[in-house]
Parts: C-alpha cells; sequence; structure tokens
C-alpha cells in the first residue's frame, strides 16, 4: 500500500494542525513507513480511510494516541543541555530570590517526553538546596500518555543514564531489577504529571500558567514556523514578568520576531520576557 501525493498532503496537513509534527516534502516516505502498521492495523485498504478515521470518526481520540506514539521522537536523557538547567539553579534562581524572597515558583517542562529532564532539574535544584528555600512547582508534560506513564514509574535503562556522572547516578538512583534504575522517591515525588499539547492555547493556560521558567526543548525542531510561532504565542500568555524560555541550543526562534529578548547567561541562551 502506497501514500499517494494527495494522501500525503492532506494527512500531513492534520497532523500539523492537531499535534504540530510537521512533515517536508521529502519526509513523505518516513510517514508512510510510521503509519502504514496503524492502516493495516484497521483493516483499511488506503491511507484516505485512515485519514477519514482520524478526521472525522468519534472513536478518533483512541486512535491519535496511536498515531502520536508512532511519529513522535522519543529521544531525551538526564544531563541534556545540561549548561542551561545550571543557569536556572546558580543565576536565575538566586536573582527571584534576591527579589522576591521565598515566593514560589513554577517550573513547567512542556515536552517532557518520559521525564528525563524534569527529573535532571529536580536533581538539580535539589543538590543546590533549592527546596528548602522557596516552594517549587515543577509540572511535566507531553503530548503522549505513554511517556507521561513511564515518567511516573521513574525506571530507566542504563541508556539514558549515558550522559549522566556516575556520582550523581549512585546518589540518586536505586537499583531495580533487570538492570534498571530507579530514580529516588523524594526526586520523583517533586514532579506534577500530565498530558498537554503545546500547539493548544487552552492546554498552554491550563498547565503553564504563571511558570516563570519553561523548558520547550527539542522538539520545536519538528514543527513549522508557523506552529512554533503560534505555540511561542501560547508560552508568552501564560508566563510572568519576568520570566524565561529555554528551548534546545539547536533551535532559535530569532527569525520568527516574538515578544521574548535573546540573552545569553554564562554562555547558555536563554528567551526573556520582561
Ligand atoms: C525529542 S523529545 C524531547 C524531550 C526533552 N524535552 C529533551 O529535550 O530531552 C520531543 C518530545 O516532544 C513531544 N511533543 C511533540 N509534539 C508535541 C506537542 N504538540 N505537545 C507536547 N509535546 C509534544 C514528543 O511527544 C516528544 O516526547
Amino acid at each position: 500500500m502506497k501514500l499517494s501525493d494527495a494522501e500525503f498532503v492532506i494527512l500531513r496537513d492534520l497532523i500539523a494542525e492537531r499535534i504540530g509534527l510537521f512533515y517536508h516534502p521529502n519526509k513523505r516516505d518516513l510517514l508512510e513507513d510510521k503509519l502504514l502498521s496503524l492502516v493495516i492495523d484497521k483493516g483499511f485498504n488506503s491511507f484516505l480511510d485512515y485519514y477519514y478515521l482520524l478526521k472525522y470518526d468519534t472513536m478518533a481520540a483512541e486512535e491519535w494516541k496511536k498515531v502520536i506514539d508512532a511519529l513522535r521522537v522519543p529521544e531525551t536523557f538526564f544531563g541534556r543541555e545540561r549548561d542551561q538547567v545550571d543557569v536556572l539553579s546558580e543565576v536565575l534562581i538566586p536573582r527571584h530570590v534576591a527579589v522576591y524572597g521565598a515566593k514560589s515558583l513554577k517550573i513547567w517542562c512542556a515536552a517532557c517526553s518520559t521525564g528525563e529532564e524534569p527529573l535532571s532539574i529536580a536533581i538539580t535544584l535539589d543538590r543546590a538546596g533549592w527546596f528548602e528555600q522557596l516552594p517549587i512547582k515543577i509540572v511535566a508534560s507531553d503530548l503522549s500518555y505513554s511517556a507521561i506513564q513511564k515518567g511516573k514509574q521513574g525506571i530507566y535503562r542504563p541508556y539514558s543514564l549515558r550522559n549522566f556522572p556516575t556520582d550523581l547516578r549512585n546518589r540518586y538512583f536505586i537499583e531495580h531489577p533487570g538492570g534498571l534504575w530507579k530514580v529516588a522517591p523524594h526526586i520523583l515525588s517533586r514532579i506534577e504529571w500530565t498530558t498537554a499539547n503545546i500547539t493548544i492555547q487552552a492546554d498552554c493556560l491550563s498547565v503553564g500558567a504563571l511558570s516563570q521558567f519553561i523548558f520547550c526543548r527539542n522538539v520545536f525542531i519538528y514543527f513549522s514556523e508557523e506552529t512554533i510561532r503560534r505555540t511561542v504565542r501560547h508560552f508568552f500568555e501564560c508566563m510572568p514578568i519576568p520570566s524565561y524560555l529555554f528551548v534546545g541550543a539547536s533551535e532559535s526562534l530569532l527569525k520568527l520576531t516574538t515578544d521574548f529578548e535573546l540573552q545569553e547567561f554564562n554562555g547558555a541562551f536563554i528567551y526573556v520576557k520582561r
């Protein structure tokens, strides 16, 4: 079964509209590959039937969960792009405390995959003793329900810890049967888990409201410019002044002319709302 030109265009646009992920024409085979088994599982003879299911069927929500898991790129690991997290702990939280004292703060990891990113942040803040000094809420969300379920369990393969210092692994993880590692309960309990679609304004406003810090790293690379612009606007709307948006090292918002101002802190680039 082949994905025709016309089917590619309508499926690509539907996927971009609903979940943000954008497939350039040169990624057409990839999209075909990733969706083929879902189309066959449904007993369909064409991608067009599958398109109608996703767009109009009353059971579409359940099918979208499968599409999300088939299409999303789950890659993440502990200690990824650590310089930004160090700036959070060593520069931005001290500034917050200097200005507002022990006023509570909220950190939102908006596309956290299976949780390595928010847990790395919690470990960094724990090491610095911040949890004893002010109320800190860390909210971790992802589009994928199954990724969030995995994050809630807090059990990881050694591969997820490949970039994480061994002494920290031994301090913050407990060995788990099967050669796995389970994150310490006092770190896991710091995270509030939920699902959210960052391309939807209502999701951002309900999950991200009043976040002084939003981490949305390594997901914009899969979005079109128009979707990035829309998503960044949602973030801007739910953030107080001042607040800080962290995107991945290979992602730049500069050519999108957003309301954020790019600033460098100790060599790390962060977008600031002031
Ligand atoms: C490559 S992972 C990045 C994980 C983590 N932020 C990091 O930098 O290690 C990208 C994640 O973005 C999520 N994602 C994709 N589209 C999304 C959307 N519209 N809303 C929320 N999350 C989304 C995917 O499910 C995936 O878990």
